[in-house]
């Protein structure tokens, strides 16, 4: 690694580029207007910058298109089946590898397996898909977040972790018998992409031994917690990455992994195991609905890409540079007067709509205001995470319980969008903030009872949008 200058630049050059659509103000607020108001239902070449997702939006290297031309499309036993394999458990310590071709599926085959009706799932906080694959199967996900993570502001390091004396009173109380899994998400994707601390998935490891309860992982992004692990806690600052990643798999019996994330593929996930008989089940479960248990729904040049892409997201150089990139990202939109969930993460960072914009009630939804406005005056779409996505509401889509922050989340794909990309995105939010009050509510007109966000449809409150 050179000295000298502070800022390094990242540790690869632009091979392969693809052009981004730059709209009128006019097409952008017709798309918007089209899509029900909800940035899901734009099409993605409406879009100038998107931050919807690091999931799957990743740039490949050339040495992982290299890699996919070798894939073999070998029905059973392919050889690519073998060196995805051979990562994995290189990476995890895990005997038992089962492909999936998304996280969510993995969530399914292992909870269906898993879990039992009336069952408790304890997690730091499940992700939305992770929820919904716990109900399926019949129990009941509970989150435990510790109490730090309910302090935006504040500059503690390990914000994701779960509340551990929450969790011992649930093991050791009138519930305890029907916790069926502590399922621990690294990093917290669900509450500000904070990090958990070894110290806490140790503690986690230890408690659940003592109940006998299985503890598992939803790793999605293990290489940007060790990351953080390795720049915060101080037992491990000398660990590489790979090392921090390999230990936190070594803590728990298992993992299920969304590989779209860490994986720096479009496409792909796991589910790793110890015991033997779950894996029985779970493999039964994955040849009847994903695949083959040496494919899982995967092609052969994906397991070739994820192989090589499991190598490349653990090099301190990209994880340096990306968690710069974004550390910088989100100096740049506080300067600008708008307050973002603190410390920074790597893979996104929150805005704090509910301060931006205090003449919006949680009703009229800030959260998913500032998100449109985004779209509206620079074309970036992102998420929000606050009371629609999270409250509670009447049948009449009423709503009935606030969530307890309105945030905007800002997804950073890897690989893809430079620092110019960045300013342009904070300078967009700097005339927003100049004139918050300009930002108008919404309310909304139709919407699933499911996972609402993907497919709600909204009107603005007032008539027209002052773009
Ligand atoms: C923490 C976490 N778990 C699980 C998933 C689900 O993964 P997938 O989108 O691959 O189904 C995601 C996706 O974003 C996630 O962030």
């Amino acid at each position: 690694m050179p000295t000298g200058p502070a800022k390094l630049p990242p540790p690869y050059r632009i091979k392969v580029v693809e052009p981004i659509p730059f709209l009128s103000a006019e097409e952008r607020r017709l798309a918007l207007t089209e899509a029900g108001y909800n940035p899901f239902n734009l099409r993605a070449d409406q879009v100038t910058i998107d931050l919807l997702s690091d999931s799957g939006t990743g740039a490949t290297s050339a040495a992982q298109e290299a890699a996919a031309a070798l894939g073999d499309e070998s029905y059973a036993g392919a050889r690519s089946w073998f060196r995805f394999r051979d990562e994995v458990r290189d990476l995890t310590g895990y005997p038992h590898i089962l492909p999936v071709h998304q996280g969510r599926a993995g969530e399914r085959i292992l909870f269906g397996s898993l879990l039992k009706p009336g069952q408790i799932c304890i997690s730091n906080t499940h992700f939305d898909t992770t929820h919904a694959n716990v109900e399926l199967a019949g129990a009941e996900p509970r989150d435990l977040p510790c109490p730090e993570a309910a302090d935006l502001d504040s500059d503690e390091p390990f914000k994701g972790n779960i509340d551990l004396d929450a969790l011992e009173r649930v093991l050791t109380g009138p519930e305890g018998h029907r916790v069926g899994l502590v399922l621990v998400t690294i990093t917290n994707n669900g509450l500000g992409a904070q990090p958990v601390s070894m110290a806490n998935l140790e503690a986690v490891r230890e408690l659940c031994r003592r109940h006998a309860v299985p503890f598992f992982l939803d790793a999605a992004r293990f290489a940007e917690n060790a990351w953080l692990v390795r720049e915060r806690e101080p037992a491990y600052s000398d660990w590489t990455p790979r090392q921090i990643a390999t230990r936190a798999f070594q803590l728990a019996d298992g993992c299920v992994v969304s590989l779209k994330k860490d994986g720096l593929t479009a496409i792909g996930g796991l589910i790793g195991l110890r015991d033997d008989d779950l894996y029985a089940v779970c493999e039964a479960n994955l040849i009847a609905t994903e695949g083959f248990s040496t494919y899982g729904g995967l092609a052969g040049h994906d397991l070739e890409r994820l192989a090589q892409g499991l190598q490349e997201v653990v090099d301190p150089a990209y994880l340096r540079s990306r968690a710069a990139s974004t550390a910088r990202l989100t100096q740049m939109i506080n300067d600008a007067g708008v307050d973002t969930v603190q410390p920074p993460g790597i893979h996104a960072l929150y805005l704090n709509a509910g301060r931006l914009l205090p003449h919006l009630a949680p009703h009229e939804f800030p959260g998913h205001s500032l998100g449109c406005q985004l779209y509206l005056d620079g074309g970036i779409r992102c998420a929000e995470l606050g009371s629609l996505y999270l409250g509670g509401m009447d049948d009449e889509h009423q709503l009935v319980t606030p969530a307890p922050f309105e945030l905007v989340r800002l997804a950073i794909p890897r690989r893809v969008y430079t620092d110019t990309h960045f300013e342009y995105v904070a300078s967009v939010l700097a005339d927003i903030a100049k004139a918050p009050e300009r930002v108008r509510g919404y309310r909304i007109v139709s919407s699933p009872r499911l996972l609402r966000h993907f497919k709600v449809r909204l009107e603005p409150l007032a008539p027209g949008v002052v773009a």
